[in-house]
Parts: structure tokens; C-alpha cells; sequence
């Protein structure tokens, strides 16, 4: 980790006249309040900010804390091995990198730091459509798996020459994003007018002239380009729509209720992500950990084998643990990447994810679980 990285942090709460001495971030939330400091408010704010209240965000972090993990003891756990697969793709650790928006307003050098990040730690990055890279570019700078997060347009044609895109690049994946028919309101955005600033665009959309957020929106900018361009009229028809115009595993993300989780799965995805957007979408939608179990078991009720995958608020090793336990079968990370990213850019995104594998590592020798498969619903109890 870089000295300056270092510096920032021996100067955050320290208290004047007492000598600081240079530190290493402990954990995400120390890399936290570092992006902070290095962040400008308005992205800031669009990074960290949720929908209205903050209760869905809150509470997704919320969910972790209550429930307490019942551990098992005189078990081996001199080797621990966290390495499975998703989508029938070795990955070193159950931990991927979720799809974000903008990564040029953490960092210079954008997508592709976090592409490199997330292949350093042999894992998956799901590269947003809202990139400030072209997805070539972040593809070729990559060192391990991307896949693709799919916004529709309702310019159908721009939207499947996104895939075709994301297809000849050797995008392993499409994420179709399904929580976002209009953007929820962040306030935070609303007040900050929220705009990219000069230079930064998004990308992938430029050349079918959807790149810039519209300048004269009353709020935020993003609000207005998701009305505008994003199509609210998806359904599960177009589920079946996408998955006759690629051969590519269609995961379906944003799903909160079993129902629909199975009626993905009848659609024919490989996948679903429980999500609900880092609470960006509907405010006082449920913790995705606590709607996880039962979509897990309605799933497998069913017979249906497809992958679970879940996200919001995993910010330490005993979450991804919860997690794996109450049936995901691997987690995605969205913000603490922003942070690495703000914080030390290409080496930030690699320290966030090492110390939530070191956590997971840890959890799992103390849990008595040296296996993901010995991670089972027993370990978690409800209540503190
Ligand atoms: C997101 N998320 C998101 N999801 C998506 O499908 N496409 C996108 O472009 C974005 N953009 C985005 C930007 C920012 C700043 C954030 C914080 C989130 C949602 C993301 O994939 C994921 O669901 C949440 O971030 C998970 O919650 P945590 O880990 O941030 O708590
Ligand atoms: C967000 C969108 C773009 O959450 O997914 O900001």
C-alpha cells in the first residue's frame, strides 16, 4: 500500500500534538474515510448516498449484525480453501466485484484499475454499461474474468450492439439489471445537481450518441438520462428477448421476492442476484440477507439449480459467511471497491478485496468451516 495512502490515513482523527504515526488501512471502513477525504462532495455523495430515507441502505448493513454465527469447534482448519466457481468460472474467493457506475470519479485510470484489482485477486469484475471506459478498453486491460451489466435502452438496437459489443470483447456473462425501470431518488443527488464532470462521459454509449447526462435536468443529471433512455417497459418477454439475441448465461439482478426469482429461473437465466441496489432503488425494500434464505429455498424446492449470487453491505469477512450459509453462492462488493478505488486507485480496489478474503479467511478457521461446503445454514443463528 502507498505511502500516500499511508499518510492520509495517520492524518484522519488524529488528534493535534500527538505524534502520527503512518498506518495501513484495517478494514473497508478505514478505506471509507479515506475516499472521503479524497473524494469532491457531489461524488461523494453519489457514491455512498442511497434512495430517499436511507432505510433499505442502513438496513442491508443492519441484517449482518442480527444474526451471530454459531462456530464449531476440534475441527481442522490448519487449511482453509476458498476458491469455487460461479458460472462454472474458477474464482479465488467467493467475493466479485459488483457492477458500479463511474469509476473515473474515483480514479484516473477508471474500469481499468478496477479490472486489474479484481483479476490480482483472481475474481470477477461485472463492468457496469454506465463505464467511463469503453468496455474494449477495460476488457483488454483485464487480467481475469469480466462480465457485462446490462442496461436496456429503449433504442433496442444501441442496447444489442451493447451485447454483440460485450460478446466479441469476450465478456464471459451479461447482468441484466432489473431493479432500475426509473432511477430511484438519491436526494443527496438531487440536491448536488449531480452531473459528470468535463471529460467523462458514458462511454460505452457515445457513439450511439447516449453518452453525456442531459445538462439542462432541474436535478440530478442521472435521473434524468435513466427517463429518459432506460427502458421502463421491460418485462420478463425481454428476458426471453435477450437471451435469443446471445448465447452468453443471462444472470437477472435486483430480485428481492422468491416469486420472481423463480420466474427468472423458468425464463431460462443462469442466475439471479439478490439485490436491491445497495439501497439506491426503493427505499424500505427488505435487507437483501434477510429476503435471501427464502429465495434460496424456493429455488431449490422447485428443483431449479441455478446460481444464487447476493449484494448490499458486505463489508466484512463474517458477512460474506452469513451470506454463503443462508444460500448465496458467492457475494458481490460494490462500494467498498469505489473506496479502494478513491483511496489508492488500482492497489486501493486490491487492498479492499484482500482484506475482506483475509476476513473470510479468518471466519472460516474460527467458525470451524475450512471448506465454503462446511458453510452451512447452522453456523447462523438469529439474535444476537
Ligand atoms: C451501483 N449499482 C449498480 N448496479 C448496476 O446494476 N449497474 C450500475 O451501473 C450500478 N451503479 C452503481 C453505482 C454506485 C455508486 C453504487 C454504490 C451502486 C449497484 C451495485 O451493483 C450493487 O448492487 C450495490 O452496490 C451493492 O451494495 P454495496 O456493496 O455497495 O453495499
Ligand atoms: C446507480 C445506477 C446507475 O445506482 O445503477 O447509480
Amino acid at each position: 500500500c502507498s505511502s500516500d495512502l499511508q499518510g492520509a490515513l495517520a492524518g484522519l482523527g488524529q488528534p493535534s500534538g500527538i505524534e502520527s504515526r503512518p498506518m495501513t488501512p484495517v478494514n473497508v471502513f478505514e478505506l471509507e474515510a479515506i475516499a472521503r477525504e479524497r473524494l469532491s462532495l457531489e461524488a461523494w455523495d453519489y457514491y455512498a448516498g442511497g434512495a430517499h430515507d436511507e432505510v433499505t441502505l442502513r438496513g442491508n448493513r443492519a441484517a449482518y449484525d442480527r444474526l451471530s454465527l454459531a462456530y464449531r469447534v476440534l475441527v481442522d482448519v490448519s487449511r482453509r480453501e476458498l476458491a469455487t466457481t460461479v458460472l462454472g468460472q474458477p474464482v479465488a474467493l467467493p467475493i466479485l466485484v459488483a457492477p458500479t457506475a463511474f469509476h473515473r470519479l474515483a480514479t484516473p485510470e477508471g474500469e481499468r484499475a478496477t479490472a486489474r484489482a479484481a483479476g490480482a485477486a483472481g475474481t470477477v469484475m461485472i463492468l457496469s454499461t454506465l463505464s467511463t471506459t469503453p468496455l474494449e478498453e477495460v476488457v483488454a486491460a483485464a487480467s481475469g474474468p469480466v462480465w457485462f451489466q446490462l442496461y436496456v435502452y429503449r433504442d433496442r438496437k444501441a442496447t444489442e450492439g451493447l451485447v454483440r459489443r460485450a460478446e466479441a470483447a469476450g465478456c464471459r456473462a451479461l447482468v441484466l439489471t432489473v431493479d432500475a425501470p426509473l432511477l430511484g431518488r438519491r436526494e443527496r443527488d438531487v440536491r448536488n445537481r449531480f452531473r459528470l464532470p468535463p471529460g467523462l462521459a458514458v462511454a460505452n454509449l457515445l457513439p450511439d450518441g447516449y453518452g453525456d447526462l442531459p445538462p439542462a435536468a432541474a436535478d440530478s443529471g442521472l435521473a434524468a438520462y435513466v427517463a429518459s433512455f432506460l427502458d421502463p417497459a421491460l418485462t420478463w418477454r425481454d428476458v426471453a428477448w435477450l437471451q435469443s439475441i446471445t448465447t452468453l448465461p443471462v444472470l437477472v439482478k435486483g430480485i428481492v421476492r422468491p416469486d420472481d426469482a423463480l420466474r427468472a429461473a423458468e425464463a431460462g437465466a443462469a442466475g439471479v442476484v439478490v439485490s436491491n441496489h445497495g439501497g439506491r432503488q426503493l427505499d424500505t425494500s427488505p435487507a437483501t440477507l434477510d429476503v435471501l434464505p427464502e429465495i434460496a429455498d424456493a429455488l431449490e424446492a422447485r428443483g431449479h439449480r441455478i446460481e444464487v449470487l447476493m449484494d448490499g453491505g458486505v463489508r466484512r469477512g463474517t458477512d460474506v459467511l452469513k451470506a454463503i450459509a443462508l444460500g448465496a453462492r458467492a457475494v458481490l462488493v460494490g462500494r467498498p471497491i469505489l473506496w479502494g478505488l478513491a483511496a489508492d486507485g488500482e492497489a486501493g480496489a486490491v487492498l479492499a478485496l484482500r482484506l475482506l478474503r483475509d476476513e473470510l479467511d479468518l471466519a472460516m478457521a474460527l467458525a470451524g468451516a475450512p471448506t465454503l461446503a462446511d458453510v452451512t445454514r447452522d453456523l447462523v443463528r438469529r439474535g444476537p
